[in-house]
This record gives C-alpha cells, structure tokens and sequence, in this order.
C-alpha cells in the first residue's frame, strides 16, 4: 500500500506542492513581495515621521520667534513708559519750579502795592511831590500784576487751544510804530534811543494784529529791560520773497536788536521753553521776569508757520528775528483793516 518514493520523487512532489501553494515563484517569490511591502511600508512612515518632526521644528521656530517678538515689544513698551515718567517728572519739577517763580512774581509787586498804599493812609501830611511818587510807583506795580496775570491766562489759553486769531492784512509798519509808542516813557527813563528802519515798500502781513503787537511789545520790552542806560536799539524790517507752493507772498522778517547785557550761546533755545527753568546761571544774575514772555512770542510766531530766533553776544548786545506771512499788497486797501 505504501509506495516508497526516492528522494529525487520526494524533491519533485515537494516543488508541486510549493507551487500549487505559493505560486510560481514559490518561498523566494513570496519573500521578495513581502520584503518590498515591508521596505515600501517603511520608507512611508520614515517619510511622515521626518515630516512631523519638521513640522514640529517649524512650530518651535514660530513659538521661538513670537516669544522673541513679544520679549522685544515688552522691553520697548518698558523703555517708552520710563520716558514718559521721565518727561512727567521733569514736567512736574519744571512746573513746581515755574510756580515758584509765578508766585515771587505776584508777591514782589503785591508787596509794594500794600506797604506803599498803608504809608499812603498813615500819613496824612506827606510831602505831595512824594505822594505822587509813591502813587506811582501803586501805577505800576498794577501794570506789573495786570500784565502777568495776562500773560499767564494768554500762556493757558494757547495751551488749552482756545487762543482767537482774528487774522488781516496789516501794515506792519503801524503795528511796530504804535506798540514802540506805548514804550516811550519806558525808553525815555533810561535814556535809550530807538531807531526804526522800515522800507516804504515792505509788503503787508497777513496776521492778528494784537497778538502781532504783542511779539514786538514782548521784544521791546526785553530789548529795554536789559540794556543799559543811553544805549540804542534797533527795529528793522525787510521783505522775504516767497518760493514756497503755499506762501507765494513770501515772508517779512523783522529784527529787535539792542546794546544791552546780551544772552549765552547756552541760553538761546532754554529762553523760549515755556516753564523755562529759571535755573541758567546767567539768566539769574539779570533782572529777569516770570520767563512768560518768550514762549507767547514763539506760540504766536509759530501759529503762523514763521520762526523767531536769537543772535546774542555776552555784555555786547542781542537780536531776536522773527518772521510773518507777507501778504499780497492789493489785498492792503482802505477798509482791509479794522480799526484800532
Ligand atoms: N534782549 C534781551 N537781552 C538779554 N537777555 C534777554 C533779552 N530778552 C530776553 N532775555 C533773557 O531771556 C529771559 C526770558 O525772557 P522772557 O521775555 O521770556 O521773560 P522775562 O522778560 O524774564 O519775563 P516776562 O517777559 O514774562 O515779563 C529773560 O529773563 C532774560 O534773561
Ligand atoms: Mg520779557
């Protein structure tokens, strides 16, 4: 019943077999297709691990970049808010030191005003010659007091932006000449010389015209507080011709110079700041005011797109410059200006 097979039958029915089970290329075949399913398979999830890990460096270079950005912003928001309590606090000791000042200022002539007013009242019989001085003297320390209170209120209103211009077409000339003529007995008091020199043809300029009388009062006024006794003092004028889109008329600049104890390099833009510190050594030696007149002169001149500036030589003599928009001649006829 058994046949026995030789091994070359046994070798050959086992071929069959293998065949009939894996196919033709029988173990190796199956083992080929399996190992390049396995490398395919492989190569696949090498391909997505890398590209997960890509994009996971990706992110953290994006995590990195945002915390670098944020740590920037930070430290810029941190300097801007130390500048700012910086400027607030020099403002504040800026003000307090401006209020100090203020508050001399009203005292100074509040005091006169009473002492002279009480000897005024205890005697009766007092010489009449020195009952009109000491009158006087009452006059002025009014017109002191009345001043800084305007200024101080013209100073709050330019701040506030509630400042009026009530611009025309006015001759400067007349503005230069009224306002000198108010400061005639102030000029003649310290025997001071004025000398103006305004061209005939000087163009108009198109400003308001109390708040122009006020730069040049401001700047006469300084010119003849800090001059000496019979020196000179200067008003010219000359005509800027315009190149600008805006300002084809051009631009008058006008100069205040006098004879008198001058101003350091170091002082010329410290005069102009409002608030400025009374602390410049030079400026504390001179007989000096609240500091309000300067700073209204500049708000003036630059609410007008002009400059105002100085040139100054120690114990030689200062100029202030300022310059106004010209305006067009024809438009200066009878009637363009209200009158005074
Ligand atoms: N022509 C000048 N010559 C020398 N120093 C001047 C002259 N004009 C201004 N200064 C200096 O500039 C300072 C500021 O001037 P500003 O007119 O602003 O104030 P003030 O005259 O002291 O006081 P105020 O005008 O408020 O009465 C003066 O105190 C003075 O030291
Ligand atoms: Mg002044």
């Amino acid at each position: 019943m058994y046949k026995t097979l030789s091994y070359e039958e046994l070798d050959h029915r086992l071929k069959e077999m293998e065949a009939d089970a894996l196919g033709e290329g029988g173990v190796d075949a199956v083992l080929r297709e399996f190992e390049a399913k396995w490398r395919a398979l492989l190569e696949e999830q090498t391909a997505r691990v890398k590209q997960e890990i890509l994009e996971r460096r990706r992110a953290e270079d994006k995590v990195r970049k945002l915390k670098r950005e944020m740590e920037r912003r930070v430290e810029e928001r941190m300097a801007e808010l130390e500048k700012a309590i910086e400027e607030q606090k020099k403002l504040d000791r800026m003000k307090d030191s401006f209020l100090t000042s203020v508050s001399h200022e009203f005292r100074a002539p509040l005091t006169s005003i009473r002492s002279f007013s009480e000897i005024l009242l205890q005697y009766d019989n007092e010489d009449p010659e020195m009952r009109k001085e000491f009158l006087h003297i009452i006059n002025a320390e009014s017109e002191r007091l009345s001043r800084l209170v305007n200024d101080l209120l013209d100073l709050s209103q330019i701040e506030a932006g509630r400042m009026v211009y009530r611009d025309v077409v006015m001759s400067l000339e007349e503005v230069v000449r009224e306002t000198a003529r108010i400061q005639f007995p102030s000029l003649r008091q310290k025997s001071l010389r004025l000398l103006l020199d305004l061209p005939a043809d000087l163009p108009p300029v198109l400003a308001d015209r109390d708040r122009t009388k006020q730069v040049v009062a401001n700047l006469l006024h300084n010119a003849i507080s800090f001059s000496s006794r019979g020196g000179e003092i200067g008003i010219t004028a000359e005509a800027l011709p315009g190149d600008e889109p805006g300002r084809p008329a051009g631009w008058v600049l006008v100069r205040v110079a006098d004879q008198g104890v001058g101003i350091e390099e170091k002082d010329f833009s410290v005069i102009f700041e409002k608030f400025s510190p009374a602390s410049a050594d030079t400026l504390r030696e001179k007989p000096r005011g609240p500091g309000l007149g300067l700073p209204i002169c500049r708000e003036i001149i630059t609410h007008y797109g002009g400059d105002i500036w100085v040139e100054s030589k120690k114990n030689e003599g200062t100029t202030f410059f300022f310059t106004l928009p010209a305006a067009d001649p024809s438009r200066l006829e009878k009637g363009a200006e209200p009158p005074d």
